[in-house]
C-alpha cells in the first residue's frame, strides 16, 4: 500500500527562485538562506520519495479573479513551470502522478471536500521554489509531484482547520491507494509577511516560532488559530501558513521533528522550514 512518511514545511518566497536561477545562490545575502536546507537536501536523497503532495497556493498565475478553486488538485501527466511576468524558470518541467491523484480526488471528494479538478495548470513559484529547495538544480525532478492548490490570495480563504481536516483525508485516501508507494505531504508558503499596505515587511519571530512548535507537538491548537488572528499577528500573507496545517493533518498524532529552520530576511519573508517524520 501507499504511505506517507514524512511532512516538509517550507516558505517559497519568488526572489529564492531568481537567485538560485541566476547563480547567486552564494552570495553573502542568500547563502544563509540555503545553507538552512543542506541537511534537507541530503535527508530527502536518502528518503528517495516517489511521490510529493505539494500543497501550495497559485498567485493569480494559473488561476485569475475570473475563476478561484478553494481547493484544486492536479491530474494531470505533467505540468509546465509558469511564466510569472518574466519568462519560465528554467526548472525541470514536473512530472504529474495522474493515478493516484485521480484516487485521492475521488476518497477526498466522497469524505465531504469538494475539490476542483484541474487537467491542465502551469505551476507557480509557490511549487517551484519548494522542489529547488530541497532537490537544487538537477536535469529532472527526482519524483513525480501531485500539485494542490489552495486559496489564500482572495477572501475568504479555507480556515486553518478545515485545511487540518483536508490533510486527515488526503492520510486516509493515500493509506488506500494499492501500489506500494513513499509519498510524502509538503506544506508551502508563510511564514509571517505583508507585501503591501502600511505594515508591508511586518515579521513575527515569536508567532513563527510557537508555530514551528506547535506543529509538532500542539496541531489542535494551531487548527484552532482564526484568520483574524493570522492577519493581525503575521500581516495579511501570513495566512499561506494554513497549508502548513494541511500536511500537518496528512501526518500520524506523533511525529518527529528531524529538521528546522528560520531566517529572517529573505526578499519581505520569514524563511521557515520543517521536516516531519511519521513514526516507522
Ligand atoms: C514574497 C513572498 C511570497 O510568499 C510570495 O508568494 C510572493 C512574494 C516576497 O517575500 O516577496
Ligand atoms: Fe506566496
Amino acid at each position: 500500500m501507499a504511505r506517507i512518511t514524512a511532512g516538509v514545511g517550507t516558505s517559497h518566497v519568488p526572489a529564492i527562485g531568481a537567485a538560485l536561477d541566476a547563480g547567486k545562490a552564494g552570495d553573502p545575502y542568500w547563502q544563509p538562506v540555503f545553507k538552512g536546507y543542506d541537511f534537507s537536501k541530503r535527508w530527502i536523497a536518502a528518503q528517495k520519495p516517489d511521490v510529493v503532495f505539494l500543497v501550495y497556493n497559485d498567485h493569480a498565475t494559473a488561476f485569475s479573479l475570473e475563476m478561484i478553486p478553494t481547493f484544486a488538485i492536479g491530474c494531470a501527466e505533467s505540468f509546465q513551470p509558469a511564466d510569472e511576468g518574466w519568462g519560465r524558470r528554467p526548472v525541470p518541467v514536473v512530472n504529474g502522478a495522474p493515478d493516484l491523484a485521480w484516487h485521492i480526488m475521488q476518497s477526498v471528494i466522497q469524505d465531504g471536500f469538494d475539490l476542483t479538478i484541474v487537467n491542465r495548470m502551469d505551476v507557480d513559484h509557490g511549487l517551484t521554489v519548494p522542489l529547488s529547495l530541497m532537490f537544487g538544480q538537477p536535469q529532472s525532478w527526482p519524483c513525480r509531484v501531485i500539485p494542490f492548490a489552495v486559496n489564500v490570495v482572495q477572501y475568504p480563504p479555507p480556515s486553518g482547520r478545515r485545511c487540518y481536516e483536508l490533510g486527515r483525508a488526503i492520510r486516509k485516501a493515500v493509506s488506500l491507494f494499492d501500489e506500494d508507494l513513499n509519498v510524502q505531504v509538503w506544506g508551502t508558503g508563510g511564514m509571517s509577511h505583508q507585501l503591501q499596505g502600511p505594515r508591508a515587511g511586518l515579521i513575527n519571530r515569536e508567532f513563527d516560532t510557537a508555530f514551528l512548535d506547535d506543529l509538532t507537538r500542539d496541531p489542535e491548537r494551531l487548527a484552532n488559530i482564526p484568520h483574524i488572528d493570522y492577519v493581525r499577528e503575521t500581516g495579511s500573507e501570513g495566512i499561506e501558513m494554513v497549508m502548513w496545517l494541511a500536511m500537518r493533518g496528512a501526518l500520524e498524532e506523533k511525529v518527529r521533528e528531524v529538521h528546522r529552520f528560520y531566517h529572517v530576511p529573505a526578499s519581505n519573508t520569514a524563511v521557515g522550514h520543517i521536516i516531519l517524520e511519521n513514526p516507522q
